[in-house]
């Protein structure tokens, strides 16, 4: 054995240790569980608000209890812009880019659109862009900031597969 050969239960244990850092790390971050979790799509949570997956507190005018969630789900009343699972034939309008940013003269009030603000005051007080209030069938919705944004930001989209 020449002299300058490295014993190979000596100091190559932490060349290995170094190789198995360097390439294991990557590949838990490729095949570990969080790879299987939901794509990160910006529109995932506003689609989960929508189809109600993610629950939101929903009451009726005039009523303090909440309504069953099954019941507040916008699917059970509004098409969106995608089809979305669950869906029933519309109660009211199709909540898409189209309608909500289109000025439009709506329960026969002055020509309005939505924007961000108006719709979270829609949700959480069931008055319209031009101050009619909604009828008694729209839920008035318990939503924070956070999520109505979510929701908001699906729903105008831009239309596409
Ligand atoms: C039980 C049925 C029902 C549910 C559930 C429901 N809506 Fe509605 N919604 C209505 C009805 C009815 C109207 C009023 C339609 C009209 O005036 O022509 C309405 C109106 C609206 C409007 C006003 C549209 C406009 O043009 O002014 C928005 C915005 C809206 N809903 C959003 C939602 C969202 C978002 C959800 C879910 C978080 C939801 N709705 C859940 C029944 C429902």
């Amino acid at each position: 054995m020449p002299p300058t050969e490295v014993p190979a239960n000596g100091p190559r244990w932490p060349l290995i240790a170094a190789v198995v850092v360097l390439l294991g790390a990557p590949a838990i971050a490729w095949f570990g569980p969080w790879r299987h979790a939901p794509e990160p799509a910006a529109h995932a949570r506003g689609a989960r608000l929508f189809d109600g997956t993610e629950a939101l507190a929903g009451t009726l005018v005039g009523h303090t209890e909440a309504m069953p969630a099954d019941t507040t789900r916008c699917v059970q009343c509004h098409a969106g812009p995608k089809s979305a699972k669950g869906a029933l034939p519309p109660l009211g309008p199709t909540l898409d880019r189209a309608h909500l940013l289109q000025v439009l003269s709506r329960r026969g009030g002055p020509p309005t659109a939505y924007d961000l603000t108006a719709f979270c005051r829609a949700m959480r007080r069931g008055i319209d862009p031009a101050y009619v209030i909604l009828p008694a069938a729209m839920p008035r919705f318990a939503i924070d900031d956070t999520r109505c944004a979510a929701l908001w930001n699906y729903l105008i989209q831009e239309p596409g597969p």
